[in-house]
């Protein structure tokens, strides 16, 4: 039987073995380690530009605890509220429950798919409205590696003073006005689960702008421990360190980011020139030139008129053809856990949900594969 074209593969970029043979070898084989520190020190290397100014990287088991550690960090506590993008995974909102804090959700504006700034900024005036405070975070997300329209979501933070965390779990490499996402915010995330553009099998990076906020960061991730000749605990911490293991992984993908960037992109375009013509198939992509995707996935909208398919029958298709496609994240204010939470809506990412499908974007993915799926998904 054919082989499954699969969505999102991680792809090894061959110095990774080595790394973890040399923690083997030093018996590294811990939470901490040269791995994780020269990992922390590649990240920064890759992501400081003269625009971004000084950051320090804390290498993290996941991306989920990067966003968690990022809130804490920003004060968010019971009784707060955050706002978070609707139109994301649901790990951006989770951690807001985390902290005994509620998510407000802000609908997305229809050329980049995420956070609309103006409905944000209607968001916080009814907010503090309705409930006599401001929210103490607004988390925007880089979704499927294309930029926020940052500019305009810090101008509206600014105007309130409010932190940004930016959730750009999904877009290492991606830039927006020639400054890589994740380093606007505050705080930045980064995943490297193993559907990432790089992974570490599991794992995630909190981007910091300040030594200090980096040490506090560090100082949570590993148990909160106290300055003393014992353990000693004056509040409470997390197991959220990355193993030195993991981050061998991450230092040898280092090496293959340029390459993986340059393929998906590549994948992109040959989606777009392919699909150009087909009736009803639009191919998500930058709405300017501001906006520099790394298209950690590959989406298209169907409209099923004009295409005579909807997104579902298209998927069904490819998974008849042993290839897989996904569905656009459904919004958090539609998920059942989040049915109670305010929503800013204009309608924009339930559309998205509704006509959306991601198709396979994996760097392994060779022009013959692409040609295989472009074909199931032009008319016969
Ligand atoms: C947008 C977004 N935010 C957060 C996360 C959480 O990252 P992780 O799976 O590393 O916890 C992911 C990854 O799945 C994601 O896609």
């Amino acid at each position: 039987m054919k082989e499954r074209i699969r969505l999102s593969l991680a792809q090894m970029g061959g110095k990774e073995l080595d790394f973890i043979k040399e923690a083997f070898d030093t018996n590294w084989v811990t939470s901490l380690g040269p791995n994780v520190t020269c990992f922390e020190s590649d990240l920064e290397e890759y992501l400081t530009s003269e625009k971004s100014g000084e950051l320090h990287v804390v290498a993290l088991n996941s991306g989920t605890s990067a966003l968690h550690l990022g809130l804490l960090l920003l004060g968010v506590g019971v009784g707060d509220e955050v706002i978070c993008q609707s139109f994301t995974f649901c790990a951006s909102a989770n951690v807001v429950g985390y902290l005994g804090a509620r998510p407000v959700f802000v609908d997305s504006e229809a050329k980049s798919w995420n956070m609309d700034p103006d409905l944000l900024e209607e968001a916080i005036r009814d907010r503090l409205k309705k409930s006599g405070k401001l929210p103490k975070a607004i988390i925007p997300t880089h979704l499927y590696g294309m930029p926020v329209d940052i500019q305009a979501i810090l101008e509206v933070a600014t105007r309130y003073e409010i932190p940004v965390l930016e959730d750009a779990a999904e877009a290492i490499g991606s830039e927006y006005m020639g400054q890589k996402c994740g380093t606007f915010g505050r705080f930045g995330v980064f995943s490297f689960n193993g559907n990432k553009m790089i992974t570490t099998s599991a794992g995630g990076a909190l981007i910091c702008h300040s030594k200090e906020e980096a040490e506090k960061a560090l100082y949570y991730a590993t148990q909160a421990r106290d300055k003393a000749p014992y353990y000693q605990h004056s509040q409470a911490g997390y197991n959220y360190r990355m193993s030195n293991i993991c981050a061998g992984i991450g230092r040898g993908q280092m090496y293959a980011l340029e390459k993986h960037i340059e393929r998906r992109r590549a994948i992109h375009a040959f989606y777009s020139e392919k699909l150009r013509e087909c009736p009803g198939i639009h191919v998500m992509s930058n709405p300017d030139d501001r906006f520099q995707s790394n298209f950690w996935m590959s989406c298209i909208l169907v409209d099923p008129i004009l295409s005579q398919h909807t997104n579902l029958q298209i998927r069904n298709k490819l998974d008849a053809a042993r290839i897989d496609s996904a569905l656009l994240w459904k919004p958090m204010h539609l998920q059942p856990l989040f049915r109670k939470a305010p929503m800013y809506d204009r309608q924009v990412c339930t559309d998205l949900f509704s006509t959306g499908l991601c198709l396979p974007s994996g760097s392994m993915l060779t022009d013959d594969l692409l040609t295989e799926i472009i074909n199931e998904i032009l008319p016969d």
